[in-house]
């Protein structure tokens, strides 16, 4: 099989855990510093040599495309006033990488956003990143995805081992190990409860598919809160193909999650060059304080 070039992004969620921000602004815009939390995300998939990203949105989320586009006004203001830096900064998001938009018509689960991929996927291996998961570089979690995949040629999942009173928040795997990062999936489900849970193992916001997936996902239907569930979907491929998981323990954001979201802000702020300083000042006086 060919080499992972195309990534799918969903991000036309409803956002529910982050009313009431996300009613008019999509949580995949939220600011971490001066930068949406979709283009971190995108900035990684292209570090890892995806160069084709499609993004899927809905009716709600206009401002996404808007991001990503030129803005030639602003781009002449910049130019004539000699912001040659911010100039920079806006023409390079633009450019990031070839990016496609197409959008879900109703929010029926994550499964049935990654189907709406398939066209534009065609016959090919390709990666999917969820809009509001934040993967900190130094994880390298896609890079390995992508070399495990070239390796092994079958879908690989990203996987993280959670404290097991959490795992009821997640798709769990049960594994088989294969060598230090890598295991071999035997089972998966849906948000177990606590005590039916095959493992801690989480399965974490990034994904490698073969194209196989769609077939599977065409034919799932509605699972836990009704939604299309791509765990449901990787349940019947497991059946006809191979799925590996790729572990990793830290540097993973939720940042449609509040708490994770502010963790995000925190963690990703202190390590910038041009504010970290100050912000550290910031955070220990207000710690201090309390
Ligand atoms: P989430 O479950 O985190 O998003 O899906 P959500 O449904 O918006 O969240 P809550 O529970 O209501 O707060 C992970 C990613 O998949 C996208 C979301 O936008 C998010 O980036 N998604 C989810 C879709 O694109 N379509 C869907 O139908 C569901």
């Amino acid at each position: 099989m060919g080499k992972v070039t195309k990534a799918v992004i969903p991000a036309a969620g409803l956002g529910t855990r982050f009313l009431p921000f996300s009613k008019a602004v999509p949580k995949e815009m939220l600011p971490i510093v001066d930068r949406p939390v979709l283009q971190y995300i995108i900035e990684e998939a292209v570090d890892a040599g995806i160069e084709d990203i499609l993004l899927v949105t809905s009716r709600h989320k206009k401002v996404i495309e808007d991001h990503f586009d030129r803005l030639l006004d602003l781009e002449a203001s910049l130019e004539a006033k000699g912001r040659n830096k911010e100039l920079k900064q806006i023409r390079d998001i633009a450019n990031l990488a070839k990016l496609h938009f197409v959008r879900q018509g109703q929010a029926l689960g994550l499964g049935h956003a990654i189907g709406i991929a398939k066209e534009h996927i065609g016959d090919e291996p390709f990666v999917v990143l969820l809009g509001d998961d934040i993967m900190h570089p130094k994880t390298g979690v896609l890079k390995g995805m992508i070399q495990a995949y070239e390796k092994h040629e079958s879908s690989v999942v990203a996987l993280m081992e959670v404290p097991q009173e959490e795992i009821s928040s997640y798709g769990c795997a049960a594994v088989e190990e294969m060598n230090e990062s890598l295991v071999d999936i035997s089972d998966l489900v849906e948000k177990p409860a606590v005590a039916d849970a095959p493992s801690n193992l989480a399965v974490m916001g990034r994904y490698l598919f073969t194209p196989a997936i769609f077939e599977e996902i065409e034919h799932t239907k509605p699972g836990v809160g009704g939604e299309i569930q791509i765990t449901d979907a990787m349940l019947t491929l497991l059946k006809s193909e191979k799925i590996l998981g790729y572990k990793f323990s830290e540097g993973r954001f939720d940042t449609g999650k509040k708490i994770d979201y502010l963790r995000a802000v925190v963690e990703l702020a202190l390590e910038r060059p041009d504010i970290g300083e100050e912000f550290q000042e910031i955070i220990r006086n207000a710690a201090s304080k309390r």
